[in-house]
């Protein structure tokens, strides 16, 4: 009989990886959080999800401020300064490797008595941890993906990026039965969203996606193709878009740290475009590629 040694499933990799909670590192089957933690409770708590490639963070001033936007709209004070955060986070990716991962952070308002309203001397939950990036999971960019639209049934403070997800994960959800990776989020008649992805469409080969506001999440990615397109030339705009403008849109785009960008190329059942992916798709990915490529090899920031 061979002594093979046993192959750790990815399940179990995750939980021997080092994680970070409240100062330490440790493993994930280590590391507690009292149930009293209104990160459980209530969804109290706001996150982020950073890419790392070739082992840098990818965007990383840019993401630490919009962690402070959000803990400022949530009334909590950053507990760590840039300085540390780029220390944990690098560590973290440091151990896994120069794969594409993400990091992905979260800090919540910590453990106390269940009452709604802000505790006195509650001390906030800091919880990080380093994953690769399961490109494999994901359709090839070229080949697109599919959709539904669906009503936005969140909140009103898109713009916070909070744990309380119970709206993105059942709408996914609903993409998933329909065989689809994405809703795509209405409300009173204009496009918002996607339940975790910025969206545009192009129009007579023009770009478009919806402005800045307090019902999207303003997309690191989102932020990089209006740098690229502005650089590439290509036409950009931000505007509200009409849900009636995706049956007629010649493509439609969304974008996700974790994801990149993707073409979509059904919705609800229907073809965008000619079912396929677009020429003006083909350049941004391009560029994108392009532009993460010169990261990774420190010719970018
Ligand atoms: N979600 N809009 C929503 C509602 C999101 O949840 C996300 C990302 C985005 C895109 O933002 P960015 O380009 O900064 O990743 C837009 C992350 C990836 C998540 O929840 O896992």
């Amino acid at each position: 009989m061979s002594a093979t040694k046993p192959q750790l499933r990815n399940d179990d990799k995750a939980m021997t990886a080092p994680v970070y909670l409240n100062g330490e590192f440790l493993s994930a089957q280590d590391a507690s959080i009292s149930p009293m933690d209104r990160g459980f409770i209530f969804g109290d708590g706001v996150y982020e999800v950073i890419p790392l490639f070739g082992g840098r963070l990818f965007r990383l001033a840019q993401h630490l401020r919009r962690l402070h936007n959000s803990l400022a709209a949530i009334g909590l004070d950053n507990p760590l300064t840039d300085v540390q955060w780029g220390g944990v986070l690098q560590q973290l990716g440091d151990h896994a490797g120069s794969e594409d991962q993400y990091v992905y952070l979260q800090i919540t308002r910590g453990a106390a008595p269940r009452n709604h309203a802000f505790p006195q001397n509650a001390r906030p939950t800091v919880f990080a941890y380093a994953q690769p990036i399961s490109y494999s999971n994901a359709p090839p960019a070229a080949s697109g993906v599919e959709v539904i639209t669906a009503q936005d049934i969140r909140w009103q403070r898109c713009d916070i990026k909070s744990t309380s997800l119970l709206a993105a994960v059942m709408l996914r959800q609903q993409a998933a039965e329909s065989g689809a990776v994405e809703a795509i989020l209405v409300r009173d008649g204009l496009v918002t969203e996607g339940a975790a992805s910025n969206v545009f469409i192009v129009l007579d080969h023009t770009v478009a996606t919806p402005p800045k506001g307090p019902l999207i999440l303003a997309g690191i990615t989102r932020e990089l193709i209006l740098e690229l397109a502005q650089q590439h030339g290509i036409a950009l705009v931000e505007r509200a878009i009409q849900h009636s403008e995706l049956s007629v849109a010649e493509e439609v785009w969304i974008a996700s740290s974790t994801n990149e960008i993707k073409p979509v190329t059904r919705i609800d059942g229907t073809a965008v475009g000619d079912g396929a992916p677009g020429a003006l798709f083909a350049r941004m990915y391009q560029h994108y590629q392009d532009y993460k490529h010169a990261f990774r090899e420190g010719r970018a920031d």
